[in-house]
């Protein structure tokens, strides 16, 4: 096991890039079992998610090359099975992704049931619900879910209930290949849907109004695999313009779609830092003087709820009183206790935390509960007084590529080291 441990009190300055999207590699990875030819996926960061779901996609027969720096061979010919097991998906809820594709590709899949996490119980209700108006016979047993589409799939006109990205993006797989028009109402509108519709209509689907709140996907008989760069990651670009802001620094991200941040932008333009945007990346400048702001998580293009720990460190140091409301995820406050116990004010009414920033914060050791909650006690760590040490960071290393480097690169005192 290891142990991040930082000493706090150094303004960042300096320029990074920004990595390739976790949360648009691992569904457009699990769509590349479509293609009945080879796939070369580009800007595909160095993340334990990425090796978990290449495992998953070993198990079930394909071949998944990485070519340095940052490629993916992906050649799903010699697909042998259908079923992605317990260990697997209990890893990364993600690995569920590859039921749509499967059914899609194989009209048939027998996923273990993802189990909850830190952050919530994560039902697939939605997905299920999918999978079903497309023709598929779903049946749970075992703590696996088993779908069945022995006829192949039908599109049908689905609403969801609640726009689900999981659920969106299994849905847009399975009907790319179905017989007929899907349309997909209520879907969510992330950035890295479009991007999966992207790397869909490359491998030869028919998808229109990924982004917005209806989709559109006429089934084609069969899907190529296809060449595609995956888009920057929104949240690893936002985790450092936090990291900016609350460190008083002065900071250059490259390989950043500033569209795609209007709400944190706009967040962190309302507390006083200067965000400057430019055609490839932004910088970010602050004076270390900020203004409490209240945010409210929301589906996009809403705050996005992946950025709410983040934000909530910066205001635990910025004086005044601001209010995080946590509306996708039921139980998304787990950095809360540990931030307190760097001496942070904070006091949790449901889904709401109202915080009442401090002069300092104190280090002290952490733990890192889940991907987004660690990346927040880092940030706290940057400012505050001492050493902190933040334990668990194999969740960290789901989702940021070569975090040590790049805050090393920007001035940050951190170190990785084994917790001994
Ligand atoms: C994706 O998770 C992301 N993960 C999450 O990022 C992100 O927080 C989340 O979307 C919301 O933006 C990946 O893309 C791999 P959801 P997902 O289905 O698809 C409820 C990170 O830190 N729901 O939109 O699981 C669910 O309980 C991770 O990078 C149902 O009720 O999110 C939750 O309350 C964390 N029934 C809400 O919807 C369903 O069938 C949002 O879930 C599905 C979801």
């Amino acid at each position: 096991m290891e142990k991040l441990v930082i000493t706090g009190g150094n303004r960042l300055s300096g320029a990074i890039k920004i990595s390739g999207a976790k949360n648009a590699l691992l569904p457009i990875i699990a769509a590349s079992i479509l293609g009945k030819t080879p796939s070369i996926l580009q800007e595909i960061p160095d993340l334990e998610d990425v090796r978990t779901i290449s495992e998953v996609l070993h198990e079930l027969g394909l071949t998944v090359r990485r070519e340095e720096p940052d490629t993916l061979v992906i050649d799903s010919s010699s697909i042998s099975k259908c079923e992605a097991p317990y260990e697997l998906v209990r890893k990364m809820r993600a690995s569920f992704l590859v039921m749509g594709s499967l059914l899609g590709r194989c009209g048939q899949a027998k996923i273990s049931l993802p189990g909850g996490c830190a952050i919530g119980t994560r039902p697939i209700d939605l997905h299920l619900k999918g999978f079903e108006a497309l023709g598929a016979e779903i049946v749970l047993g075992h703590g696996y879910i088993e779908a069945r589409a022995p006829q192949g799939l039908t599109g049908a006109r689905i609403y969801l209930d609640f726009p689900s990205v999981g659920a969106t993006e299994n849905i847009m797989m399975a009907a790319s290949t179905a017989k007929g028009q899907t349309i997909l109402e209520n879907p969510a509108e992330e950035p890295e849907i479009v991007d999966l519709a992207t790397y869909l209509n490359t491998m030869g689907a028919r998808i229109r109004g990924a982004g917005t709140n209806v989709i559109k996907i006429e089934g084609v008989a069969e899907l190529r695999g296809a060449t595609h760069t995956v888009i920057p990651d929104r949240i690893e670009a936002g985790t450092y313009m936090v990291a900016a802001a609350i460190t008083g620094g002065d900071i250059r991200l490259d390989n950043v779609l500033v569209e795609h941040l209007k709400p944190v932008i706009a967040k962190l333009k309302e507390a006083g830092v200067t965000v400057d945007e430019d055609i490839n990346g932004v910088r970010v400048r602050s004076s270390g003087k900020l203004k409490p702001v209240d945010i409210k998580t929301l589906p996009y293009p809403g705050f996005p709820t992946d950025m709410q720990s983040q934000f909530m460190s910066l205001m635990a140091v910025t004086a005044g009183t601001s209010v995080v409301t946590e509306t996708v995820f039921e139980n998304r406050f787990m950095h809360v206790d540990e931030l307190k116990r760097m001496g942070a004010h904070i006091k949790i009414e449901g889904r709401t935390a109202v915080i009442e920033g401090v002069g300092k914060l104190t280090g002290c050791p952490v733990k890192a509960t889940d991907l987004r909650a660690g990346a927040a006690l880092v940030l706290a760590g940057l400012v505050a007084d001492g050493q902190t040490e933040v334990g668990c960071i194999h969740h960290i290393d789901r989702g940021y590529d070569n975090l040590v480097g790049k805050f090393r690169t920007l001035g940050a005192d951190i170190v990785r080291t084994p917790t001994g």
